[in-house]
C-alpha cells in the first residue's frame, strides 16, 4: 500500500474567526479562565469539536483526533468558553469512510504517523444550543 506516501501533506491549520460580542449587553463582567480537570466529562465533548473541527478543515486523507490534552481551561463569559490545548494525531480511518472517531486507532506506520500541536477555542453558548470554534491553530 504504498499509495499512502502520497499522504504526507504539510498540515497548517489557521481558522480565527473573532468573537463579536454583544458589547451591548452591557456591563456582566466575565470570570477569568480556569483550569479544569483532564476527566471533565465536558471536555471530552470538547475535544471532539476539536477534532471535527480540524477533520473539517484538512486536506490529509486520513481522520485525526487527539491524543493528548496538554491544557485545558474554562472560562464563564456569556456561555463557557473553552481554551484547550492538545495533540491531534492521525488516526488510520480514511476521511471519505468517516468512521465513528471512537474506533479509530492512531497510525503506528512510522511514515503516516503525525502529530500535532494545536490550540483550540470554542464557545458554547447552551441556550442557543451552539457552538462556534473562535480558534484552531495547529503546527507540526
Ligand atoms: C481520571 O479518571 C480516571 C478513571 O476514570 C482516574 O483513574 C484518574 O485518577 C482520574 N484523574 C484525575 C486527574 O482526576
Ligand atoms: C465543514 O465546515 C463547513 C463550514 O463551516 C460546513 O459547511 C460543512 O458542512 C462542514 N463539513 C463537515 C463534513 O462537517
Ligand atoms: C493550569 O494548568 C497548566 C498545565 O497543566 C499548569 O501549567 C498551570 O500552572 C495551571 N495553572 C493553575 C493556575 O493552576
Ligand atoms: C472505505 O469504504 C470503501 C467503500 O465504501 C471500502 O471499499 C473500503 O474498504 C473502506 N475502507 C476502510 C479502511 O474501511
Ligand atoms: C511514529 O512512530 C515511531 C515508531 O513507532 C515513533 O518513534 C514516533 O515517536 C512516532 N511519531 C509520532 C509523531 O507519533
Ligand atoms: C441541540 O442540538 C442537538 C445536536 O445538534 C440537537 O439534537 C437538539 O435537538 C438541539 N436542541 C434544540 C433545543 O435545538
Amino acid at each position: 500500500m504504498r499509495v499512502k506516501t502520497l499522504l504526507l501533506v504539510a498540515l497548517l491549520i489557521a481558522v480565527e474567526v473573532v468573537l463579536v460580542a454583544g458589547r451591548h449587553h452591557g456591563a456582566s463582567m466575565p470570570g477569568s479562565p480556569f483550569n479544569i480537570s483532564k476527566n471533565d466529562s465536558c471536555l471530552k465533548r470538547v475535544v471532539l469539536i476539536a477534532a471535527y473541527s480540524f477533520n473539517n478543515q484538512s486536506n490529509d486523507a486520513f481522520l485525526f483526533k487527539a491524543s493528548v490534552i496538554h491544557r485545558a481551561q474554562r472560562q464563564v463569559v456569556r456561555g463557557i468558553r473553552y481554551i484547550i490545548d492538545l495533540d491531534l494525531s492521525r488516526t488510520v480511518c480514511r476521511k471519505q469512510n468517516s468512521t465513528d472517531l471512537s474506533n479509530c486507532d492512531f497510525q503506528s506506520d512510522r511514515r503516516l504517523n503525525q502529530t500535532l500541536q494545536c490550540h483550540f477555542e470554542v464557545w458554547l453558548i447552551p441556550w442557543q444550543n451552539t457552538t462556534k470554534t473562535l480558534v484552531l491553530l495547529c503546527k507540526s
